[in-house]
């Protein structure tokens, strides 16, 4: 069982503010988590006023213009910038969102950016994904197969089998959902949490997949798939639209139709 060692539960302490640039006259205030495990004894939030009128529309756009141009010391992840690659996910506005999909205009007052909630912090806005990432690698997310190939070479699927990977193939992992389930946060160290049951159903829902059975028997648990109370946080929050409690239902309703 991977321990779990998330940062201190006392309330951020008030960090320093950074004033706009002089002369700035459309400012947004950004409050930003900052927590260094290896130095803090707790977490503090640093308050940012940003000039938008020299800033791109999205939170992603503020964080890397703060970074650049006020404090090199703030730590995040992110590559795409275009809510692909899923690794600017964070909570923004007491919601898990990416980033780079949230524009700056949604957020009334001063934009409120801590990391995903629920996971031990590297540092800053970025969680430690150690332990999901071994849950993911658990579900074995690959093609299994004990046939050969034909002699085209390649396992074809109709267009009917192919649509039912459609709401499942799109997930980028970014783990949005998992940190919004409470049954996540309370039994994560068991739970498998939505993305990675979603991803499970990824490969039970493949025709050229062989391993359906194998892959409901390890399933087949008390807490790694049934912790889901179908409380749907975690398809409220998904940023790219997709429904992992249905996913997940969908995976118990193979449970039940194989043992009857
Ligand atoms: S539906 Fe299941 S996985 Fe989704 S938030 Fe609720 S308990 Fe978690
Ligand atoms: S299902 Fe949605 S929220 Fe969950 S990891 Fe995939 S893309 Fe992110
Ligand atoms: S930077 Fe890739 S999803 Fe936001």
């Amino acid at each position: 069982m991977v321990e779990f060692s998330l940062p201190p539960k006392s309330r951020p302490t008030k960090g320093k503010v950074h004033a706009a640039p002089e002369g700035a006259k459309n400012v947004k205030r950004f409050d930003v988590y900052r927590y260094d495990p290896d130095s803090d004894a707790n977490p503090r939030i640093d308050s940012y006023d940003v000039d938008m009128d020299s800033c791109g529309p999205m939170v992603l756009d503020a964080l890397l213009k703060i970074k650049d141009e006020t404090d090199q010391t703030l730590t995040l992840r992110r590559s795409c910038r275009e809510g692909i690659c899923g690794s600017c996910s964070m909570n923004i506005d007491g919601g898990n969102t990416l980033a780079c999909l949230k524009p700056i205009a949604d957020v009334k007052g001063s934009v409120k950016v801590y990391p995903l909630p629920h996971l031990p912090v590297v540092k800053d806005l970025v969680p430690d994904l150690t332990h999901i990432y071994a849950q993911y690698t658990a579900i074995e997310p690959w093609m299994k197969t004990e046939t050969q190939p034909p002699a085209s070479g390649e396992r074809l699927q109709s267009p009917e089998e192919r649509e039912k990977l459609d709401g499942l193939w799109e997930c980028i992992l970014c783990f949005c959902c998992s940190t919004s389930c409470p049954s996540y946060w309370w039994n994560g160290d068991r739970y498998l949490g939505p993305a990675i049951l979603l991803q499970a159903a990824r490969w039970i829902n493949d025709s050229r997949d062989e391993a359906t059975g194998e892959r409901l028997d390890a399933l087949d648990d008390p807490f790694r798939l049934y912790r889901c109370h179908t409380i749907m946080n975690c398809t409220q929050t998904c940023p790219k639209g997709l429904n992992p409690a249905k996913a997940i239902a969908d995976i118990k309703m193979k449970m039940v139709e194989r043992a009857g």
